[in-house]
């Protein structure tokens, strides 16, 4: 069974096409990048898959379940067991500390506070983000992107849908935080969907499809 199926995925904005019947299978544990230019549609198709866009034609299936028809109510519980994100603008709130919004997941889900705090302890530990007092206001671009990273992380999800991960961090950090990811991966066994430029990171992966003429191409 595949965690994620997509068959024939259309998405227009106004009568420009982005996504025009695309196909996509995810096994659990695998780790699948998606290239593809700016503006081809890498964070519409994210979102669709995420189920935070709705507006889409052709069927999607999480966990085999089919999301078609489901209440609002019935996709948040589908997202809050299956599914981790990481957004391209981040999303954090901006006010709260990097633990707080670690957790925040777990807040909304009425999930055990006590476990998120301390697998989010020691997500962000591993990530060098210090769990202190100081808003994420004021933490770097770089620290940002590593605490939304670990926000994705904090429910254990079944696929972790990633927008550009990385883009802001230096090639170090950026080695980490998917060494960090392939450690967490082998533990849960979650599949990563993740948009990457790197070639460094493209090459870490178990598939790299492009999107490309609003369909995914294999790539050699
Ligand atoms: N809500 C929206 N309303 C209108 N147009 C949109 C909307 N969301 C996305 N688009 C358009 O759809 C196209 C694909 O956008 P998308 O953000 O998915 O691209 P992308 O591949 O993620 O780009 P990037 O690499 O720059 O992040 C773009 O032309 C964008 O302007
Ligand atoms: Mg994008």
């Amino acid at each position: 069974m595949s965690i994620i199926e997509a068959r024939d995925i259309q998405r227009s904005f106004d009568d420009m096409i982005v996504l025009s019947g695309l196909n996509l299978d995810v096994q659990k544990g695998e780790f699948l990048a998606i290239s593809g230019r700016s503006g081809v549609g890498k964070s519409t198709l994210l979102s669709i898959l995420g189920t935070h866009d709705l507006n889409h034609g052709g069927s999607l299936r999480i966990a085999d379940t089919a999301t078609n028809g489901l209440s609002s109510s019935e996709l948040a519980a589908l997202r809050r067991e299956y599914l981790g994100f990481v957004f391209q603008d981040f999303y954090l709130l901006p006010s709260l500390t990097a633990m707080e919004n670690v957790i925040l997941p777990s807040v909304f889900s009425g999930g055990n506070l006590a476990n998120a705090r301390a697998h989010g302890a020691e997500i962000l530990d591993k990530l060098s983000i210090r769990a202190n007092e100081t808003q994420t206001s004021l933490l770097s671009r770089g620290e940002r992107q590593r605490v939304a990273v670990a926000r994705g992380l904090v429910n254990r999800p079944s696929v972790l849908l990633a927008d550009e991960p990385s883009a802001s961090l230096d090639e170090e950090s950026e080695q980490i935080l998917f060494d960090l990811l392939d450690d967490l991966r082998k533990q849960q066994n979650f599949a990563l969907i993740a948009v990457v430029h790197s070639t460094v990171i493209l090459h870490r992966a178990d598939r790299v499809l492009e999107l490309k003429d609003g369909i995914l191409h294999e790539t050699v």
